[in-house]
């Protein structure tokens, strides 16, 4: 098998590149041991990359694992985002994304000329960027946010001091409500979790009225109002399987099912459809990465995560802030 690494730091790889015959999971773990590797996969991630990593999280979970570990090599099974967000807390390690295409709509709808811009025009305001945004906006920020820690980062400002909020509107419109605050928001959002159709859930509840709404503070607010539990995808799956309650629908990327299924083998999980009959709640840029391109990205050590020290440490600051707020507030270890 020939592979021209160029086009590899260009476009990641090729699901046809890889043998047939090989056992991708046995020489994933091969691999593993052989290069001191860990494998972080977000609960987005397809079905079989979920089974051979060494840890599944939410993206602060992630973030924790990505800067505590101690493995030479951290293949990061998600998206851009997150992988710079592994290189900027654990910049001695080797970072790999399987597919460098694998981007963010969120993140995207954040260009920094345009947020730099903003963020001047309101000058006298805090910055929180949530963490779903490039190293270039984290670097503009004040404090970084995930959906599990957001409240608290929020409430860890005095209330009187203005705050603009980005990228998330949905997330910042939630925030504003639960804390009272009055962020200002950036006009982005992610367009998987915008494609849910209340319509066709509110028929769901008419068919399973026993059912839980569970959904991530990342959809639109009419739905967030309409469901019985609001959070991220780590606090939707605990909570899926401490609830006495047999049957859900659950508002966010589909690849959460395959976590809740596991843990909850005999309760039902019911993804909530889109507006269309298209397969829209399932993440395009998560689901670039797939086991065949996970097991080359290894194996080659490509495409990596390079980042200017400047840049990194810059974007580092808020993260820092973020994690010492966490802790404080008892949500990481
Ligand atoms: P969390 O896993 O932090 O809830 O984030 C969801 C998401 O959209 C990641 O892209
Ligand atoms: Fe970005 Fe949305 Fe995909 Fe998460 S689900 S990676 S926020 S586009």
């Amino acid at each position: 098998m020939s592979i021209n690494t160029d086009s590899l730091l260009q476009h990641g790889f090729l699901n046809k590149e890889v043998d047939a015959t090989i056992d991708l999971f046995a020489a994933i773990e091969q691999l593993k041991k052989e290069k001191n590797a860990i494998v972080l996969a977000h609960f987005y991630q397809e079905p079989d990359i979920q089974d051979v990593a060494d840890f599944i999280g939410d993206s602060l979970g992630l973030a924790q694992k990505a800067q505590s570990t101690d493995a030479d090599m951290i293949v990061f099974a998600g998206v851009h985002f997150m992988a710079e967000t592994a290189k900027i807390l654990n910049p001695s390690k080797k970072v790999l994304l399987p597919d460098l295409k694998a981007g963010c709509s969120l993140a995207d709808s954040a260009p920094r000329d345009l947020f730099k811009a903003f963020k001047e025009k309101h000058s006298d305001n805090l910055v929180i960027s949530y963490i779903n945004c490039t190293a270039d906006i984290k670097a503009l920020s004040d404090i970084i946010c995930t959906s599990s820690n957001a409240e608290k980062i929020i409430e860890s400002v005095p209330a009187d001091q203005p705050i603009l909020f980005a990228p998330d509107k949905n997330l910042g419109a939630y925030l504003n409500k639960k804390t009272g605050r009055n962020m200002l928001l950036w006009n982005g959002a992610c367009m998987v979790h915008e494609i849910f159709s209340l319509e066709k859930i509110v028929k769901l509840k008419i068919r399973h009225p026993e059912a839980e709404v569970l959904a991530h503070p990342e959809c639109e607010e009419a739905l967030l109002q309409a469901a019985d539990f609001v959070g991220s995808t780590t606090q939707i799956l605990k909570y899926a399987v401490q609830s006495p309650k047999q049957v859900f629908i659950v508002a966010t990327e589909t690849g959460i099912l395959h976590q809740m299924q596991k843990d909850a083998p005999h309760k039902t999980f019911i993804p909530a459809p889109p507006n269309n009959n298209c397969a829209c709640n399932d993440c395009p840029h998560m689901k670039l990465n797939t086991l065949e391109k996970l097991y080359l990205c290894m194996k080659y050590e490509l495409p990596e995560i390079t980042m200017d020290e400047t840049l990194r440490l810059a974007a580092k600051k808020p993260m820092d802030r973020m994690l010492d707020i966490s802790r404080a507030a008892g949500l990481i270890g």
